[in-house]
């Protein structure tokens, strides 16, 4: 394991700045990867949502519901899957005791597109090249 002390606190100053962090990049660069470090720090704070998941897209087919009563760190992985949640996050993160939400996702057009108005941040991961990774392995 590559250990990436500077992305993983990058990423959670982000997150204390900032109710809502998107971390894009294309696939297999380590978004969840990184997200499951960042998460460390939250503790049992942390729920998280892979968006590829039938059950996990199931407990969020309200997502208003699911995520409201939410505190600490949410993952959401796979938000390219439910680009329509974006509007839920930017209620949420106008709520000033509401969770930090970590949305993770492929650069879709239509994700960087997303709008989580004005509180909310979003990041690009600078894309880590798999044959950087391998290398220095
Ligand atoms: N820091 C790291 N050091 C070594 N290997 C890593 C690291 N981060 C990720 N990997 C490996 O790279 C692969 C992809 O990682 P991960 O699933 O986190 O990427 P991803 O961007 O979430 O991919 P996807 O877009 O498919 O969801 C995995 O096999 C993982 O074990
Ligand atoms: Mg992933």
């Amino acid at each position: 394991m590559i250990e990436r002390p500077h992305h993983v606190a990058w990423v959670r100053r982000l997150l204390s700045e900032q109710p809502v962090v998107a971390l894009l990049g294309a696939r297999q660069v380590g978004k969840t990867t990184l997200a499951r470090q960042v998460a460390q720090a939250y503790g049992d704070g942390v729920a998280f949502f892979d968006l590829e998941s039938s059950r996990d897209l199931a407990k969020l087919a309200d997502p208003m519901l699911a995520l409201e009563p939410l505190r600490g760190l949410v993952v959401l992985d796979e938000v390219q899957r439910r680009p329509d949640i974006f509007p839920t996050l930017r209620v949420l993160a106008d709520r000033r005791r509401g969770a930090r939400f970590l949305v993770l996702g492929s650069a879709s057009p239509e994700l960087l597109r997303a709008d989580v108005g004005d509180s909310g941040g979003t990041d690009r991961l600078p894309p880590p090249r798999r044959a950087v990774l391998a290398g220095s392995r």
